[in-house]
């Protein structure tokens, strides 16, 4: 795959050739996205999904999708046939595949396994456009129905990541530009224990901690985030803000934090809405920008180790790398460090028993 044409040129389709897709493709794509997916866990991430790629599955994952709105007060306004115009769309498109994360009994387990299942759907979103396959991420509020939930059999705890509708597509939409990651980019350097840390481009010079790791230069990270940036994201609200930390205080208290001598640090940081619908979709927008990135990296010149260490749940820690109240980290990238994700966790990882099912 050339990760980062493929990353740039992919876009949202909502118009599907009628030929169908085959299972085994289908499979094939989760298994492969799955394998992909990298990140410094303590237990293996739990997730699921079911594809409906049957005639009878497609009207029934239709009929339990429009049920909140047909209903409510407004869906008895709505002329009828605006909802049976959802009922063939959804009927009409060739497979449908609903991704949950599973719970955890942890607050952070829950968000490894949100954030798994993110990366995932968006490497299915990359490996299937390289074969001409187009996808919608779904996730309307229409979908919030105990209909919904019961049809996919969310239990108590689960979070419903989103839909991937799945189709051949002939026309490829244009593409809405992306903000430059530089606008977006804080580099920290300096003392980190006060509110006044200066925010300021790295010079990239006069770092006095000595790493055993290949220089990663901001320049070199914010390239790869330029194609990152071409990640899905509902509204184009471009959810995301990056903290880079390379020389300095606040790289050293990174590299004790996290235990090994890694040149850099990449903190993804996402905007929090007020509306939990939109918070929801963000932290995915985010998890797919952060997926982009290690696919980007997995053939640059320095590695990257994903993780969600247990202080990003702490706000006085996350202030102290600049980190606002309305935001929250969403991964934390060690750049060019030696360490690699722990074997149980990447071992589940590239199993390729994934577990789909198909109605
Ligand atoms: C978590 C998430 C939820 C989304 N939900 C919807 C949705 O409900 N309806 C929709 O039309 N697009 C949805 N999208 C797709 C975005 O609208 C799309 O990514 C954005 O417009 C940028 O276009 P592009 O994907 O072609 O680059 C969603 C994307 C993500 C990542």
């Amino acid at each position: 795959m050339n990760v980062s044409a493929t990353i740039r040129e992919r876009r949202s389709i909502r118009k599907y050739k009628t030929t169908p897709v085959a299972q085994k493709t289908i499979d094939s794509l989760v298994n492969q996205a799955a394998a992909l997916y990298q990140a410094d866990t303590e237990e293996a991430p739990q997730w699921r999904s079911i594809c409906y790629d049957t005639p009878e599955g497609r009207h029934s994952l239709a009929d339990s999708m429009i049920a909140k709105v047909k209903g409510s007060t407004l869906g008895k306004l709505l002329p009828g046939k605006m909802l049976d115009l959802i009922k063939k769309q959804v009927t009409e498109t060739p497979a449908h595949l609903v991704f949950i994360a599973e719970s955890g009994s942890t607050q952070r387990q829950r968000d490894e396994n949100y954030a798994a299942v993110c990366g995932i759907m968006q490497n299915v979103q990359l490996l299937g456009w390289e074969l001409g396959l187009g996808m919608l991420w779904y996730t309307d509020p229409m979908l919030n129905s105990d209909r919904f939930k019961a049809e996919i059999g969310l239990r108590i705890g689960e979070r419903f990541a989103g839909i991937l509708s799945i189709g051949y597509f002939e026309k490829v939409p244009r593409a809405r530009k992306r903000t430059p990651a530089e606008q977006k980019w804080t580099a920290l350097e300096g003392d980190v224990s006060g509110d006044a840390a200066p925010h300021r481009l790295s010079s990239q010079s006069g770092s006095a901690h000595k790493t055993a790791s290949p220089r990663v230069s901001s320049q070199s990270v914010l390239t790869l985030l330029n194609d990152a940036v071409w990640a899905p994201n509902d509204g184009l609200r471009e959810p995301w803000r990056f903290v880079y930390a390379g020389d300095g205080e606040a790289a050293d208290r990174l590299r004790a934090l996290d235990g090994d001598a890694s040149a850099a640090f990449l903190l993804v940081v996402a905007k929090e809405e007020p509306d939990p619908h939109k918070r929801e979709e963000d932290y995915a927008a985010v998890c797919c920008l952060v997926q982009n990135f290690q696919l980007l990296a997995a053939s640059g010149p320095w590695p990257v180790r994903r993780s969600m260490p247990a202080w990003i749940y702490d706000a006085e820690q996350c202030k102290l790398f600049g980190v606002r109240p309305q935001e929250r980290i969403v991964a934390v990238l060690a750049l060019g460090g030696d360490r690699r994700p722990s074997p149980s966790a990447s071992a589940n990882q590239v199993s390729p028993a994934v577990n789909i099912t198909h109605c």
